[in-house]
């Protein structure tokens, strides 16, 4: 049996109920975090929870739970979920109002959902066992607020979806400069003559923690250079890797983008020194 949290108490999860008025039903107005814990220990736990304050602030949900407070919930849920390979689930919503009005509600409570889900265990470096990614491009055709992680996933959800309709894993996206952007669900990486490049955050990408993570892990290797810069979709195109980070996945290398070959068509070197490197150094942060 699963045990969720749910404003304050922890209850089996098919008994956890919330208003069908929430504003995270009714307006996906809410923000959510995704945290991987491997036999209790958890990844980026901390720019986790700040990404997650953040968002809260951005859209001015007042809610005044600590670090610890969190660490305290995800601890226990963990606990009561056996450990192992855990997603820990937070949603934050702004809570369910008497009515439906788009204006914020006044003196109303957040709603506070937690929960766990298995996840496969962690990653590892090891070309010959890594799944090679394949995935298609298309425009970004989400909102211009991508750097808050909110519920409404519509727009993403949509990306995601033409990518599995064409039978690929993932849709890498581009604005219309044609630069990329991220990818439905994942930050994006290139590699190019031994440099790796990633697009700046701004607006147009959410703040990965697995990027930030991977950004550290790779600064411990003074002799790979990196670089923050707009990549075209063009620059993908002639790339002789590309990477997907994500919490569930960690590094995934890309073999194949819009039916054809990335570099040689199989996992490159470089990931397998990314992937090495994130896995000595995923929980220091
Ligand atoms: N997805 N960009 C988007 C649009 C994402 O949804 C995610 C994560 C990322 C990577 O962020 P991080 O490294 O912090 O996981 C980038 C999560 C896991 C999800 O929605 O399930």
């Amino acid at each position: 049996m699963r045990i969720a949290y749910l404003n304050g108490e922890f209850l089996p999860l098919e008994q956890a109920r919330i208003s069908p008025l929430d504003r995270g039903f009714l307006f996906g107005d809410g923000i959510y975090e995704v945290i991987p814990s491997y036999d209790g220990q958890f990844v980026g736990f901390a720019p986790h929870i700040a990404r997650l304050n953040q968002g809260l602030h951005a859209i001015g949900i007042e809610l005044n739970f600590s670090d610890e407070q969190w660490r305290e919930i995800c601890a226990q849920l963990c606990e009561q979920n056996g450990q192992g390979n855990l997603g820990i689930y937070i949603q934050v919503s702004r809570g369910a109002d008497t009515s439906r009005g788009h204006a914020f509600p006044q003196g109303i409570r957040p709603t506070v959902f937690v929960f766990t889900f298995d996840i496969a265990a962690a990653p590892i470096a090891d070309k010959q066992k890594v799944k090679g990614f394949k995935v298609i491009s298309q425009q970004d055709l989400r909102w211009q607020r991508c750097h808050i992680k909110s519920t409404s996933l519509l727009g993403n959800v949509l990306h995601y979806q033409t990518g599995k309709d064409a039978q690929v894993d993932e849709t890498i996206l581009f604005n219309d400069k044609q630069e990329l952007t991220e990818a439905s669900s994942c930050n994006l990486f290139i590699v190019k003559d031994g440099v790796v490049i990633t697009p700046p955050l701004d607006h147009q990408k959410l703040p990965g923690i697995s990027r930030m993570l991977l950004l550290h892990a790779l600064s411990y290797d003074a002799s790979i250079k990196v670089e923050e810069r707009a990549v075209t979709l063009q620059e993908a195109r002639e790339a002789d890797e590309i990477w997907l980070t994500s919490s569930s996945k960690e590094v995934a290398p890309v073999v194949e983008l819009d039916g054809q070959p990335v570099g040689t068509g199989s996992v490159g070197d470089m990931w397998l020194k990314a992937q090495t490197l994130f896995s000595q150094h995923k929980f220091e942060l």
